[in-house]
């Protein structure tokens, strides 16, 4: 029977893993798929995942299940996490998911039951994966302008124009905070337009948020997300663990539903588990258990919060070290948006002729649409990459 598949379109940002790998030049730089490196090169363990695992390691008893939802101590540790003291718990339904794209999946899948036929709306551009899934569950995907590419910035205005043709009971996913794959984000203030716009036309927002902590800090990273849990009667959050814990391969996410009242919270969280049940059945929860150790832990915290601090004012220096660089190699401003964005990612604007050049040239490699993983630079090869640009363009 397989004869009548047919080969499924790449991903391109994996497809890009893959010719990174092939290549053998030694001075091959890969600015690739979203994971965070150190100045070697290298995606280290955090210092408290090591510690919170020996703890497991030492202490765990069982390894039977959970329960279909996940410990429920993970989603109280995550849902302090991301929503804060202020969280309206008894309006929350939560779910632990495998990663934030079991999130992702999960929320889509609920949007489906709730709205067969439903329509999705997603920022231009987006994590290409976001549109994918839509099209595989028969949702309908739609566009909304986001980016203006040439200033490198969020387009407001334009945004807020779009989502005025939004229909009742839409859903409009965002980015919670470090967008992907512009590495342009939202004010407080345009946060409390599109509450506001979204409240009017009857939508639904569902936050994306997947590197809280990589942007301007923890706590300012959730401002957005809370923004839209403090004014919207409903929403779905897809959040993830595999960045800020370093923990991508033991898949840790969370899917939590926003409902008007506990009956409707209670209700989401029926459908959620049974969710899980039907697409398997428990969710993982080593990845998760180190999450709820160290979110539970003080000591653990604080160290935790150090070093992904430590991360973040990395990644800020190399952005303002690559602005900088262009600055002087270009003699123009063009790129100063580089240091103005955050998180992991920048969208350079580059056209997909310059990306080639760069690949095939300088062994440069970043996503097609000239996205860049800022954490695949070090103060070495800021220089490198910035002369390579100043040589295509
Ligand atoms: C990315 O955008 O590079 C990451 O989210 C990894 C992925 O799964 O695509």
């Amino acid at each position: 029977m397989f004869e009548t598949l047919s080969e499924p379109a790449p991903d391109k940002i994996l497809a890009l893993m893959a010719m990174y790998r092939a290549d053998d030049r030694p001075t091959k730089i890969d600015l690739g798929v979203g994971v965070y490196k150190d100045a070697r090169g290298v995606t280290l363990v955090m210092r408290a995942v090591k510690a919170a695992e020996a703890r497991i390691l030492k202490d765990q008893e069982s390894k039977s299940y959970t329960g279909l939802a996940g410990d429920p101590a993970y989603a109280e540790a995550m849902i302090g996490l991301l929503l804060g003291a202020e969280a309206p718990r008894e309006r929350l339904a939560a779910v632990a998911t495998p990663g934030g794209t079991g999130a992702v999946r999960q929320a889509f899948e609920l949007v489906k039951m709730a709205r067969p036929g439903g329509v999705v709306w997603y920022s231009e551009p987006t994590w290409p994966n976001h549109v994918s899934i839509l099209n595989y569950l028969g949702l309908e995907a739609r566009p909304y302008r986001y980016f203006d590419e040439a200033s490198g910035e969020v387009d407001a205005a334009g945004m807020l124009a779009a989502l005025e043709a939004v229909g009742e009971g839409d859903v409009v996913l965002l980015h919670g905070c470090c967008h992907n794959p512009t590495g342009a984000n939202l004010t407080g203030a345009d946060w409390d337009r599109v509450v506001a716009l979204l409240n009017a036309k009857g939508a639904l927002p569902m936050v994306d948020i997947a590197y809280q902590g990589f942007g301007d800090g923890l706590e300012a990273d959730a401002l957005g997300l809370r923004t839209i849990v403090a004014g919207c009667p409903e929403a779905l959050i897809a959040a993830s663990c595999s960045k800020n814990f370093g923990i991508y391969r033991e898949r840790a996410g969370l899917l939590v539903a926003l409902a008007a009242d506990a009956a409707g919270a209670k209700l989401a969280q029926g459908n959620l588990a049974f969710l899980n049940r039907q697409n398997y059945s428990f969710p993982p929860d080593h990845g998760a258990r180190v999450v709820t150790e160290i979110l539970t832990d003080e000591a653990l915290r604080a160290d935790w919060q150090e070093e992904l601090e430590q991360m973040r004012e990395g990644m800020l220096a190399l952005r303002q070290q690559l602005a900088d660089e262009l600055r002087r190699l270009t003699n123009s401003d063009r790129f100063d948006f580089v240091a103005r964005h955050r998180g992991m990612f920048s969208r350079l604007g580059l056209t997909p002729d310059e990306v080639t050049r760069l690949r095939e040239e300088h062994a440069v490699y970043m996503v097609g649409d000239s996205r860049i993983n800022i954490a695949g630079l070090n103060a070495e090869t800021v220089p490198v990459l910035a002369k390579a640009i100043a040589s295509v363009i």
